[in-house]
């Protein structure tokens, strides 16, 4: 393991006022968010809408990390440079998702698991050559009466803590992404216990596994009641966040940075601000890692129009600033319509 090398890496995302922009959708996820808009997902499509993302002017002084999908690493923004050529000139680190999705986990019904750790130190190697400095994995726990189990709750902790551990000795931070879906209609303190359950067990994995804390980032979900159950104003949600992080997290790890997971971009963002508010000297940086909290808006003015690129780019950017006052806790619902 190169210590240097990974501490340069969490030097360069971690730092206050930034965050991450999660642009890293599997192929029938991003299928799925442009048929929202009538685009067809092609690779030149998917080439197209990501190298606008990471070349937008000015979004490196609010985000600090953009995660990739396999193929982006390749592909070209301009002429001249690759994706995660264009995200380093913004001093924005590139990083890529390497897990392979969830399928059920056998014999377990309701648990989900993460495939992909064969060849992962060798995938590892490839992604390294071609720019990325660090790695995402994510574990989906969906909640329903019985599930998550807890034999699935520790199936999955162990999956993420030798992701962890694979990536530290390849030189890739890892970002640990443990995520409690919204779906359903479970209350807020129902999705706390299970977030709680989640995160202790993957901490325990990490220490089995030797990760070192201080050089990994914590990917988790907010904690909130079900979509399908009722709306929590964000100090109710950042109290019950905070509560969770706080009995699980190690002060050790230099930086949480949430997922959206569905929420809509103007609650993420009132959300993220509340808990900034509410811990302005927790030990660990609080901000985001979001994807389609961040990625909507400009979505909606792309419509896969070359024309419609500068708006486009103006509602990333705009989202990305909001967020950055949110991670200061400098957050107003009145700025949404500046
Ligand atoms: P959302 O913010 O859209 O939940 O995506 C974040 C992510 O990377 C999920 O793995």
């Amino acid at each position: 393991m190169s210590l240097a090398e990974l501490e340069s890496t969490i030097a360069a995302m971690v730092v206050k006022g930034r965050g991450i922009l999660a642009a890293d959708e599997s192929a029938p996820t991003i299928a799925k968010r442009f048929a929202a808009i009538g685009v067809e997902s092609t690779v030149e499509n998917r080439r197209i809408w990501r190298g606008l993302l990471a070349s937008t002017e000015g979004l490196g002084d609010y985000i600090s990390g953009l995660i990739l999908f396999e193929e982006s690493l390749e592909q070209k923004s301009d002429e001249q440079s690759t994706i995660p050529e264009t995200a380093w000139a913004q001093k924005i680190v590139p990083g890529i998702k390497v897990d392979k999705g969830k399928i059920p986990l056998a014999l377990s019904p309701g648990d989900l698991i993460t495939q992909g750790l064969d060849g992962l130190a060798e995938r590892l190697r490839l992604y390294k050559a071609q720019g990325a400095r660090f790695a995402k994995w994510r574990e989906v726990y969906a909640i329903d009466q019985q599930a998550p189990s807890q034999h699935g709750i520790a199936a999955n902790a162990e999956m993420l803590a030798r992701y962890a551990a694979v990536c530290q000795a390849e030189g890739l931070v890892p970002i640990v992404e443990p995520e409690v879906l919204m779906d359903g209609s479970h209350d807020i303190e129902r999705h706390g216990e299970v977030t709680e359950a989640v995160q202790q067990a993957v901490f325990q994995a990490l220490a089995r596994h030797h990760v070192v804390l201080e050089l990994m980032i914590l990917k988790p979900n907010m904690v909130l009641p079900g979509k399908d159950c009722r709306r929590a104003e964000p100090d109710e949600v950042a109290s019950a966040t905070l509560k969770v992080l706080q009995r699980c997290v190690p002060a050790a790890v230099p930086s949480i940075n949430f997922l959206s997971g569905g929420q809509e971009p103007a609650e993420a963002t009132a959300n993220l601000n509340a808990l900034n508010q509410q811990a302005p000297n927790a030990p660990w940086q609080l901000t985001i890692s979001y994807g389609r909290a961040l990625q909507q808006p400009a979505l909606q003015a792309w419509q896969g129009r070359a024309e419609n690129k500068a708006a486009a780019q103006q509602a990333l950017l705009k989202r990305a600033r909001l967020n950055h006052l949110a991670m200061r806790g400098e957050y107003q619902a009145d700025m949404e319509s500046d």
